[in-house]
């Protein structure tokens, strides 16, 4: 029997990511058709997987753990080309809004459900309009004016472990939120390039600004209707990420 037909999906999977994304990371990427074809065959493998395979179970309901992080992060393998794990988000538990700059990311849901919204961040110049603290409500100090950037919503969906895995790319749902909806919840994540903050791909966290009225955009183009100002923020105080061990099969690469 060919060894191959031994491994475990998440070995598979872990080989495949590997394969999919060695050289392969760059803003360019959507041009290469070998990485379309190996990340189509990722997806596949991706969309087979279920919480059993990882022996993972939903925590049992009624089952209190006020004082443990909202989210935990079980680590499964990282190389210089990925990293894969386990995100697993309490009730009620979020994500918050954050980047993966330069980075290609794949999420599967293995239970519960999770609503995932994205951001594309614009490569429209800064409307001079954001030289106006008094835009946002709150008005901005002076000072957070530096940390200002547009984006474009570009998608919000919720996924469970039925779904497609929800994909982004260094231009496309890199900015992200992830919420647990209805209870607990955990995903699988790869990401590619992994994290590297002194490379310069360190996750940045951002707050959604609200601007005074409708109308303040009236003289703008009407593409910018649909942009969002986005405020770099510390990272959010409810929010932190405990670490778990993995108790699924073994994964090398
Ligand atoms: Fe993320």
């Amino acid at each position: 029997m060919p060894r191959d037909n031994k491994s475990s999906l998440i070995q598979k999977i872990a080989s495949h990511a590997y394969a999919t994304f060695t050289n392969c990371c760059s803003s360019a990427i959507g041009e290469n058709k070998v990485f379309l074809d190996n990340q189509a065959a990722l997806t596949a493998l991706l969309t087979q997987i279920r919480a059993a395979d990882l022996k993972i179970a939903p925590p049992k309901k009624g089952s209190k753990s006020t004082h443990n992080p909202p989210v935990t992060y079980m680590h499964i393998c990282e190389t210089d080309t990925f990293s894969m794990g386990v995100f697993l988000l309490k009730r009620g538990a979020s994500i918050p809004l954050h980047d993966h700059p330069g980075m290609n990311g794949m999420l599967k849901v293995l239970y519960g459900k999770v609503k995932i919204m994205c951001f594309d961040k614009s490569d429209k110049p800064p409307d001079p309009a954001a030289e106006n603290e008094t835009l946002f409500d709150p008005p901005l100090s002076p000072f957070q004016k530096d940390a200002l950037s547009l984006s474009v919503p570009r998608s919000t969906g919720e996924f469970t472990q039925h779904s497609d895995p929800c994909v982004l790319t260094p231009v496309k749902n890199n900015i992200h939120q992830i919420d647990a909806v209805d209870g607990p919840a955990a995903f699988l994540d790869i990401l590619a390039p992994p994290y590297d903050p002194d490379g310069g791909r360190d996750c940045h966290y951002y707050k959604v600004l609200q601007t005074v009225g409708k109308n303040v955009d009236k003289e703008c183009d009407q593409s910018r209707v649909e942009e969002t100002w986005l405020l770099e923020i510390p990272q959010p105080d409810e929010f932190w990420c405990g670490g778990e061990p993995y108790p699924g099969p073994p994964v090398s690469v």
